[in-house]
């Protein structure tokens, strides 16, 4: 059986396979380590012309995703897997990062997730005021924002001791935007960041990917969960160099060619872990 299952609820499944059937991604597929289906929203959609959105109530520009073809796709899946976790990209949610991705691949065991709610609480002044920059920018209500924090708590409190095989449901919204009614079907409120895209997918190929590289038998993923433990999550590497030692110019440092392997260690130490943009 797969360690992690997820289904795909899109009105765009065509946007997301090349990426998902390529590379590592189908090998992890492949090797059983992954599974992913997709469901078109278009087949839950209503009407003759099987409409999934409308307008707002109130007024405003855009259509927003309706209740019931969200509900119905969520559903159909719950039904045969009553415990798959809904994950809806948004950019009021929590912003996904690498201790986010350990924690979804079931690398943290539930008291460092635990730990990492500890630190998101603590850091609750920050993740809150980028809460409340996203809710300018959707133009919502602070209220309505503060519940993200909260729900990701829950939510990591209440994830299984043996977190393989677990089944998430990602729900792509289009469009302008989806009925907040939605949200009461929701696990995880995920952003990618401060910026609004024009639908979920790529959210989904984000989070799918950085959850699957960590997974054992796809990327050497063992070892590479291993190192990153080492860095609390804020797994930025370390500066790395192949051949040609001289590149027009540009040298690969000394200590690296050194055999020096404590030395070698230690300076990666001291590279890693912060940006070098
Ligand atoms: N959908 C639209 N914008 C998004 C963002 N920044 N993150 C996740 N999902 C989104």
């Amino acid at each position: 059986m797969s360690k992690i299952k997820f289904t795909i609820i899109t009105l765009f499944p065509e946007a997301l396979r090349p990426y998902l059937n390529c590379s590592m991604l189908y090998k992890a597929q492949d090797r059983g380590v992954i599974a992913i289906d997709y469901l078109n929203l278009r087949d839950f959609g209503l009407g003759p012309h099987k409409s999934v959105d409308d307008t707002p109530y109130g007024g405003g520009d855009g259509m927003l995703l309706r209740c019931e073809p969200v509900f119905a796709a969520i559903e159909s899946v719950k039904n045969a897997s009553p415990d798959a976790e809904v994950i809806l990209p948004t950019p009021v949610g929590i912003t996904w990062n690498q201790s986010l991705a350990r924690q979804f691949a079931g690398i943290d065991t539930p008291a460092q997730t635990a730990a990492e709610v500890a630190s998101l609480s603590v850091s609750a002044g920050k993740a809150q005021n980028r809460l409340e920059d996203h809710s300018e920018l959707l133009g919502r209500t602070k209220s309505q924002e503060s519940i993200n924090t909260k729900v990701l708590a829950e939510n990591a409190q209440k994830q299984p001791e043996n977190c393989l095989e677990r089944h998430f449901i990602i729900l792509c919204p289009h469009y302008e935007g989806y009925d907040e009614r939605i949200l009461s079907i929701v696990d995880h409120k995920i952003s990618l960041g401060h910026y609004v895209l024009t639908g979920g997918e790529l959210a989904a190929l984000i989070i799918i990917d950085s959850v699957t590289r960590l997974l054992p038998n796809v990327l050497g993923g063992e070892h590479s969960a291993a190192v990153e433990s080492f860095s609390a999550g804020n797994n930025l590497e370390y500066p790395q160099y192949t051949k040609p030692f001289d590149f027009r110019g540009q040298k690969v440092p000394e200590i690296l060619l050194s055999g020096n392997h404590a030395a070698i260690a230690k300076w990666r130490a001291e590279h890693s872990g912060h940006s070098r943009g």
